[in-house]
């Protein structure tokens, strides 16, 4: 089963934000964004560019009819800039003008006076001057404080992760069209439909219900547009508010890197505590999130670093605690594992650091506490566990210690270029951590052609959910998948939409698909079991587009049945809704059980470091991994692969680099690094694991979208071995991602040292 949208992809016939064909009248916009990272907004002069071409209007904070605020968790994001600017690339006026051009070269023309205030980049700086978003989080399990004092071994350090670059290929934007009586249809490149019209109503004091917002498909959303889609979307509604015609705004590459948020980059402070049988005792560790200049999303992020704080591992005293930093960047947000990558960075970091103390590989420590069911997570949950047994069948598929002596004698032989190997174990947690958001609607017309049509909440963004929710509809109605459409993300046909992330779309609204498609079936059993002289509709089922009694085919088939049915007058139409049972949390004691189920897996990751030069490349990553039973193999291993890459690139290659002054370096293709082909693994071999234990995944296949990503640090941590291998000497600092620079300035560490000792 492919993915239904492959031929129009191929072609080029599939509609993306800037292929929607516009209406005569048009108008264009640009930011005008801050160019320092902080300061008093003392003047803005606009008059070169309201002369300037085409120019139809400059609107600034001053303009707005709604509220000058889109902050979704906390109200403390200005649409645009008031009386202070807080992060270089901030939104102060938006031009909007007849052509594209003419509205960049008009923005290029706006000056602001602005009086310098002090630039904090680095978290624990804003730490330390109290300047947090939200008060700490604290997970707490056993008491970690008396069971360090009865480890036989302590160690403790630090670890620092960067934070990534969404780079969806297609870049944010918008498009607002006036509708009727001061409505407006927003279409929006947005994970998050209802968040858009939420903030479009904001900022334009319209009712929800004057807002539609269509969403056809992102070219890549990968986090960065479950909430920064809206500044777009609102900014282009205030626009056709104010000039009662439709305006377009579609970033170019240059102003999304600039003006949007990445992941959070961390820094933590790690203790960790092991038994003589190297059985994890006690684990402390402290966050320092970069949050960037407002909240966005980074108290949810905050909390899922907490979440997976332990990974795949069972430790039974635990103090975590977490600080979630305000500093002059663009306000950090979702990204492919919500916080949990950079939480199991730190403990895989602590784990390494323990083995090379120890002289044992990782892989000891780590198989020697993985989570068994019936252990509890920090969080209260109680595991139902196949950390182990993907383990296991990864290392008989895999053989993880003939990979580790092909490297060691590959090592023996050469000199200058070396291999390493690291074992990656994953457990992420399925569901919305705020439990409410685990909601989903699907409305589902059958027509009187016999074709079918389904709306969901859920955004395609290539991650393959209108494949997975076309063959919900396909299974259930038997019939095939080109009778089934998935339409656009609609706000008028779904409201109240939870964004399409958390990994839980398929299931969400796959299962709200299934319980409307189920609805449709059981009217049309009961239509045709007179029809077909069944004794009732249990007796009647439908297959293949035909009415079977007590499981013989009759000549009964579907079109003529939905014909009867709509003569009958009997709805072939549902809007069904589903919440995910059995999950609740409780913060005031941070406890509870946030997850519907996990998806555990382990992979093992071969890299070869050249000794020269300090690049490398990725030889494998072979994984066991846990789909439960995939409805889509073809999608899930694209996911899988995805994942991968995109994981290794945010552990080795790219880099975000701000300097002091809170200016991004790192602002376009040219300086900031992602993998090619050539950065990807050589090769990917996925196991699905063999189990047999149901979830409550829809139709048993478990989340796939982001749980992979993180067996990308494996690719760190082989990396370092390789480097470690080279120069025992040197321990290199956590401090991800290891760049082809670091490594080789790590390869060298006492010349480097040297170098130094002279400066
Ligand atoms: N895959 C593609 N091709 N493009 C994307 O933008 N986003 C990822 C993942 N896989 C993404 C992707 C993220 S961050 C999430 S949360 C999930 O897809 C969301 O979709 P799902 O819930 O349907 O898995
Ligand atoms: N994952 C992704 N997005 C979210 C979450 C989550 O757990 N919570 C709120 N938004
Ligand atoms: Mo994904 S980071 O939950 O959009």
């Amino acid at each position: 089963m492919k993915n239904v949208d492959s031929n129009s992809h191929v072609r080029g016939e599939s509609i993306y934000l800037d292929d929607i064909s516009l209406i005569e009248g048009t108008l264009y916009a640009c930011v005008y964004d801050s160019p320092i990272a902080h300061g008093k907004l003392k003047n803005l002069d606009t008059t070169e560019a309201e002369k300037s071409a085409g120019v139809i209007k400059i609107i600034t904070a001053k303009d707005l009819i709604g509220e000058n605020q889109i902050g979704g968790v906390i109200p403390d994001e200005p649409l645009f800039a008031d009386a202070e600017v807080h992060f270089q690339g901030m939104p102060i006026a938006l031009v909007l003008a007849e052509t594209e051009e003419q509205a960049r070269t008009a923005a290029k023309r706006i000056t602001a006076e602005i009086e310098p205030l002090e630039i904090v980049t680095d978290p624990r700086v804003a730490f330390a001057k109290n300047n947090l978003i939200v008060p700490p989080k604290h997970f707490k399990l056993g008491d970690a404080e008396s069971a360090f004092s009865k480890c036989e071994y302590v160690y403790e350090g630090r670890a620092d992760v960067n934070g990534q670059e969404h780079l969806y290929i297609e870049t944010q934007g918008a498009y607002c069209v006036p509708t009727e009586q001061d409505g407006m249809r927003v279409f929006s490149s947005t994970q998050g439909p209802t968040a858009v019209q939420r903030c479009v109503s904001r900022v334009t004091a319209l009712p929800m219900n004057l807002v539609e917002v269509d969403v056809t498909r992102l070219g890549g959303g990968f986090g960065g547009k479950e909430d920064q889609a809206n500044a777009w979307a609102a900014m282009c509604a205030v626009g056709t508010q104010l000039t009662k015609r439709p305006v377009k705004y579609a970033l170019h590459r240059m102003e999304d890197m600039r003006m949007t948020g990445k992941r959070h980059p961390y820094s933590a402070d790690y203790r960790i505590g092991l038994s003589k049988d190297l059985k994890i005792v006690a684990y402390e560790v402290v966050f320092y999130q970069n949050a960037g200049a407002s909240a966005d999303l980074s108290p949810p992020v905050l909390e899922r670093t907490l979440f997976h704080c332990t990974n795949s591992y069972f430790v039974p005293n635990v103090n975590a605690t977490a600080y979630s930093c305000r500093t002059n960047l663009p306000p950090n947000t979702a990204f492919r594992g919500f916080g949990g990558p950079q939480g199991m960075f730190v403990i895989e970091s602590a784990i390494a650091h323990a083995a090379e103390k120890l002289n044992v590989p990782a892989s000891e420590i780590q198989r020697a506490n993985l989570i068994a069911d019936g252990d509890e997570f920090p969080y209260g949950q109680i595991a139902e566990s196949e950390a182990a047994t993907s383990w296991t069948q990864a290392h008989e598929k895999f053989d993880f210690a003939r990979l580790q002596k092909e490297a060691d004698e590959f090592n023996k032989q050469n000199k200058f270029v070396k291999k390493g190997v690291a074992i990656q174990p994953v457990c992420f947690g399925i569901s919305f951590t705020k439990t409410p958001m685990n909601q989903a609607r699907s409305l589902v017309h059958v027509y009187t052609d016999g074709s079918v049509a389904v709306s969901t909440g859920a955004v395609e963004m290539g991650q393959g959910v209108n494949t997975k929710i076309a063959q919900v509809a396909s299974k259930i109605f038997s019939l095939p998948i080109e009778r089934i459409r998935v339409h656009s993300t609609n706000t008028l046909r779904i409201a109240n939409t939870s964004p399409t992330a958390a990994s839980a779309a398929a299931d969400l609204n796959g299962h709200a698909t299934q319980i409307a498609c189920e609805t449709i079936l059981q009217r049309l059993k009961e239509v045709a079991a007179p029809l077909v002289e069944a004794s009732s509709a249990d007796d009647v089922s439908i297959e293949n587009g035909f009415v079977f009694r007590g499981g013989e085919p009759t000549d009964l088939d579907w079109l003529v049945l939905v014909n009867e049915a709509h003569f009958n007058r009997v709805s072939l139409s549902e809007h069904a809704h589903y919440a995910t049972p059995g999950i609740h949390f409780d913060w005031s004691v941070a406890k509870g059980h946030p997850f519907a189920y996990h998806v555990y897996g382990t992979a093992a990751v071969g890299a070869t470091v050249d000794c020269l030069r300090g690049i490398y490349t990725v030889d494998y990553v072979k994984t066991c991994h846990d789909f439960g039973s995939s409805m889509n193999k073809s999608v899930d291993y694209g996911q899988i692969e995805g994942g991968i890459v995109q994981g290794i690139g945010w552990m080795t290659l790219e880099e975000i680099v701000y300097d002091e002054r809170g200016r991004l370096r790192s602002n376009a293709l040219s300086t900031y690094k992602i993998p090619d082909i050539y950065s990807a693994p050589k090769t990917i071999d996925i196991l699905p694991l063999q189990t047999s234990r149901e979830n409550s995944a829809i139709f048993n296949s478990k989340a796939v979208g982001e749980p992979p990503l993180m067996y990308g640090i494996g690719a760190y941590f082989a990396i370092r071995n390789a480097v470690l291998s080279f120069n025992a000497e040197n321990s290199p600092a956590f401090d991800a991602p290891f760049t082809p620079e670091k490594v080789l300035l790590n390869l060298y560490s006492e010349k480097v040292k040297q170098m130094k000792a002279r400066r």
